[in-house]
This record gives structure tokens, C-alpha cells and sequence, in this order.
């Protein structure tokens, strides 16, 4: 059997980076308070694994404010700089493990915002990257997520205004999106801050399951870019399994397969990748 494992399956860029930070900080800091703000991702084995590490999850913002001592680090989807103000206030040491690429977009719509321009994010309302880009204007933001959200736009016509999108948005949305709020005549100027981190694990997946027998997409339930990389799968391998763990794994599916596919979700594990890649070539 042939065993083909997409080069981009697994953690991004800036996901790997914090994951790697909080092991670092559990690892030299024995002994001390360690809380992520917010799970560090979206996998319960990773998050797990951490808390027997003594590293705790703090779930709000009342929490947060709550804490004495410690050391708190940011995940790769940033913060409102207002979180950042309540960490010093209260004098908690605060590791910054944003994504440098959300990063950017904080500084963008500080520097836009500042000039006077009102910004739009085009992304999820209720993601925490957007509730953190927002955190970073000093003018209105305004979040639009669908056809609607944008038809439904308006300002003032002598309001000059910036554009921005959350990093894993859509780019044929994002387009469809900013036309909708060109054609109303406004002076916009659009910075497309998509990260294509996510775009070339789609667009290998594709790839992959249009060549072979069958195809095994690895994640966590929860894990949405996980769903979207099964559905895509789906569409070019009717074959294609959704498994959190080697547990999950059915080898009977895999049945007569010839060649077998495997992609993961941004939060999955390269040991969970491994295992399930090493399971199958030793079971066929
Ligand atoms: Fe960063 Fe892109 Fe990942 S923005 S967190 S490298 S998806």
C-alpha cells in the first residue's frame, strides 16, 4: 500500500509556535502558575497533556481579571489590547504567543484607525481572532461575515475606511465581499490579510484525495477547518474518513485500497499524524 501524507497536515506556522511556548514556559518555569488564555488550540489531547504539565485554561475575561500572580500566555489568535493593558495593571507576567501574521493586523488597524479611518473586518463576528483585531481600533469597527452583513453597510460618504480579514477567511468570500462594499461608492482601502497557510492545506488535500483510494482526514470534533478539510476530501474520494485518534481508525474501511491519503486539521498533532500513518503501513 501507498501511503501519501500531505506536507501541510497538522499545525500552521504560528499555531506550532504557541504550542511550543507553553511547553518551553511549563518546562522552565516548574513550580509557577501557568494559564493560556483560552485553550492554546482546539485538540482536548494537547490541552490535556498541558494541564498534567500544571498549565490551567482561564475561560474569561472575569478570570483573568481575577488572577494575582502567573504567568499568562496569549494564544496565536491575539487579544484586544485592552487584555494586554489588564495584565500589566495587575502586574501578571504575559508571554505573547500571537501569530506575528495576526499581529500585523493589530498594528494595521491601530496605524488606520488612528488616522481616522473606520475599519471593517471581514471574518466571524464570534471568533476570537476578530474579537481580538477589534480590540485594536480607536474608531467604529464593523464585522461583515456574509452577503447580507455587506448589503447591509453604510457610513458616511466623507468617511474614509480600511478593510482587513480574519486570517483562515475565504478568499473568493473576502472578494465577493470587499466588491459588494466598493460598488457602494465608498473611499476604501483594502488590505487582504488572509493567511495562506490554510488555503494550500486545503488545496493539497484536494489534491491528494483526487489520487488516491482512500483518505483519512485527522482532527479534533470541534475543529472546523477539520470539517472543511473532510468535506473537501469527500468531494474528490467518496473514501474519506474523519478520525480524531488512531482509535477512531477503522483499518476494515481501507479495505482493498491500493493508496491511501492523509491530511490533519491546523490543531492536530504531529504525533497523532504519525501514529495513524505508522499504523497503516504496518497493518498492510
Ligand atoms: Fe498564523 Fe496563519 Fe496559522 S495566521 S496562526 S500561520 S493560519
Amino acid at each position: 500500500m501507498q501511503i501519501k501524507v500531505a506536507k501541510t497536515a497538522g499545525f500552521c506556522f504560528g499555531v506550532k509556535r504557541a504550542v511550543e511556548t507553553v511547553y518551553e514556559q511549563a518546562e522552565t518555569n516548574q513550580g509557577k502558575k501557568i494559564y493560556t488564555y483560552g485553550p492554546i488550540i482546539h485538540n482536548e489531547i494537547v490541552v490535556n497533556d498541558l494541564r498534567q504539565k500544571g498549565v490551567e485554561v482561564i475561560e474569561s475575561e472575569e478570570e483573568l481579571a481575577s488572577l494575582k500572580d502567573g504567568i499568562v500566555v496569549i494564544r496565536s489568535h491575539g487579544v484586544a489590547k485592552h487584555i494586554y493593558d489588564l495584565l500589566e495593571e495587575n502586574q501578571i507576567v504575559c508571554v505573547d504567543a500571537t501569530c506575528p501574521f495576526v499581529k500585523k493586523i493589530h498594528r494595521i488597524v491601530a496605524e488606520e484607525s488612528a488616522k481616522g479611518k473606520e475599519i471593517i473586518i471581514i471574518g466571524n463576528e464570534k471568533h476570537p481572532e476578530v474579537e481580538g483585531i477589534k480590540g485594536w481600533s480607536e474608531t467604529k469597527v464593523t464585522v461583515i461575515g456574509s452577503k447580507e452583513d455587506a448589503c447591509r453597510f453604510q457610513t458616511s460618504f466623507d468617511q474614509e475606511l480600511c478593510i482587513v480579514s480574519q486570517t483562515t477567511f475565504n478568499y473568493n468570500k473576502f472578494k465577493e465581499l470587499v466588491e459588494i462594499i466598493e460598488k457602494m461608492g465608498y473611499h476604501i482601502s483594502v488590505l487582504n490579510t488572509i493567511c495562506s497557510a490554510t488555503k494550500e492545506r486545503q488545496d493539497e488535500a484536494l489534491c491528494i484525495a483526487g489520487e488516491v483510494d482512500a483518505m483519512l482526514v485527522i482532527g479534533d470534533k470541534h475543529s472546523s477547518n477539520t470539517q472543511k478539510l473532510f468535506e473537501i476530501s469527500k468531494k474528490a474520494c467518496n473514501n474519506t474518513y474523519y478520525i480524531q485518534t488512531l482509535d477512531d481508525l477503522d483499518l476494515n474501511q481501507l479495505g482493498s485500497s491500493e493508496t491511501v491519503g492523509i491530511t490533519a486539521g491546523a490543531s492536530t498533532p504531529n504525533k497523532i499524524i504519525e501514529e495513524v500513518q505508522n499504523n497503516v503501513r504496518f497493518n498492510f
